[in-house]
């Protein structure tokens, strides 16, 4: 299955498909027909995975980078760029990137940078990759002050979305991933009836045409459109960054969107956007993935507020993005009106 980035100077396709990887040569060639040389940039676990057939018909040359978030690192950055120089990797010339969010973030950041530009394609290990990271050109690494703090916008020329990869990731990996698949289930308001006949590659199709749509009408994050991938997420990044207090590893990125989604369902309740039975809705779209709606350990409602309002996505205010009788929106909303349903769902969920 192929969908299409429709960005009006630059589409690109993002294969989807169990074997999907087999196409890289397919789509490197068309992607940068100019190239000698593609530079992989992946991880050592991931080179050593079953699925690492990859073949391009170029020279190829494979740099590795830390597993994970450690590779968001302008260290990792520099050294690369070098790499890449020292083996006169020229501007015609492409990147590969294979793994998740991580790697793409990072491999994506040093093709914005590198010669001040080269093509990227990506392809995509994980869930929370195929649906959200690899899709849409926001590159970026972290630096001690915070997460993503220095980034380029930058787009891959394709995105390969293999199903056959996912079947390495460990199985609370591949569950988190699906956090962000069931925040579009509801942006997209499916019927929970589908949900017991959608299989994964359904899911991730649907997942990636939705930011697909939602980019191309917002490239850039000027109209407000793309900040409503956000829902789910200004609670969602509160807590998983309180959660980082406890243990690195309580709170995945997926598991507090999870909350994020029914906290913001129940938000919008309490302001009198939806009634009932759409909280009822969205607690069983998230059940449906197996995520909790629950926090793993109780946060003080002093605390998530003020995170929530650091948040770089919340600006001056506690803005959520929230369903409501016009669909799906941006609303700004009253810090006690966000404690009081704070508590209410903290009661609901315990
Ligand atoms: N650019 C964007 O628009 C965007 C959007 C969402 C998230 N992100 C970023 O994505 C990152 C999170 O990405 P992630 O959730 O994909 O996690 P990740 O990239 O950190 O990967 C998690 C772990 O899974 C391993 N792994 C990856 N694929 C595997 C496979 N197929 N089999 C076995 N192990 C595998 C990795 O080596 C790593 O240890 C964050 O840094 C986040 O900021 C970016």
């Amino acid at each position: 299955m192929i969908i299409t980035v429709a960005l009006s100077d630059a589409p690109y396709n993002v294969h989807i498909g169990a074997g999907a990887r087999r196409e890289l040569a397919t789509v490197v060639a068309a992607a940068a027909p100019r190239a000698k040389v593609a530079v992989f940039i992946t991880t050592p676990s991931l080179r050593k995975q079953p699925w690492w057939d990859l073949t391009v018909p170029l020279a190829s040359l494979v740099i590795e980078v830390p597993e994970g978030e450690a590779a968001k690192d302008m260290a990792v950055v520099a050294r690369v760029c070098d790499d890449l120089a020292r083996a006169t990797v020229s501007r015609h010339d492409v990147i590969v990137a294979v793994g998740g969010g991580a790697t793409t973030d990072v491999a994506g950041f040093i093709a914005a940078v590198y010669l001040r530009g080269v093509a990227v394609v990506h392809v995509s290990t994980t869930v929370a990759g195929q649906v959200d990271a690899a899709i849409g050109g926001k590159t970026a690494v972290n630096v001690p002050a915070g997460k993503n703090l220095v980034g380029a916008f930058h787009q891959p020329r394709a995105v390969i979305c293999d199903l056959e990869m996912l079947t390495t990731l460990s199985e609370r990996e591949r569950r988190g991933g699906f956090g962000e698949v069931a925040k579009c289930w509801l942006l997209e308001q499916r019927p929970l009836e589908e949900l017991d006949t959608a299989s994964v590659e359904d899911f991730v199709a649907m997942a990636v045409a939705l930011k697909a749509t939602i980019v191309a009408r917002d490239e850039f994050e000027r109209t407000g459109e793309r900040a409503l991938l956000n829902y789910g997420h200004t609670l969602g990044h509160a807590i998983e960054r309180l959660a980082l207090a406890h243990d690195d590893d309580l709170l995945r990125h997926g598991e507090a969107v999870a909350c994020g989604l029914a906290f913001a369902a129940r938000l919008a309740r309490d302001l009198g956007r939806v009634d009932e039975s759409y909280v009822r809705y969205s607690d069983a779209v998230v059940a449906h993935f197996g995520l909790a709606i629950r926090p793993p350990v109780a946060f003080d409602v002093e605390e998530v507020l003020e995170v929530m309002a650091r948040d770089k996505k919340a600006h001056h205010n506690l803005v959520f993005v929230l369903p409501g009788p016009d669909g799906f929106g941006s609303v700004t909303v009253d810090a006690d009106d966000v404690r009081a349903a704070y508590r209410r769902y903290e009661e609901e969920v315990r």
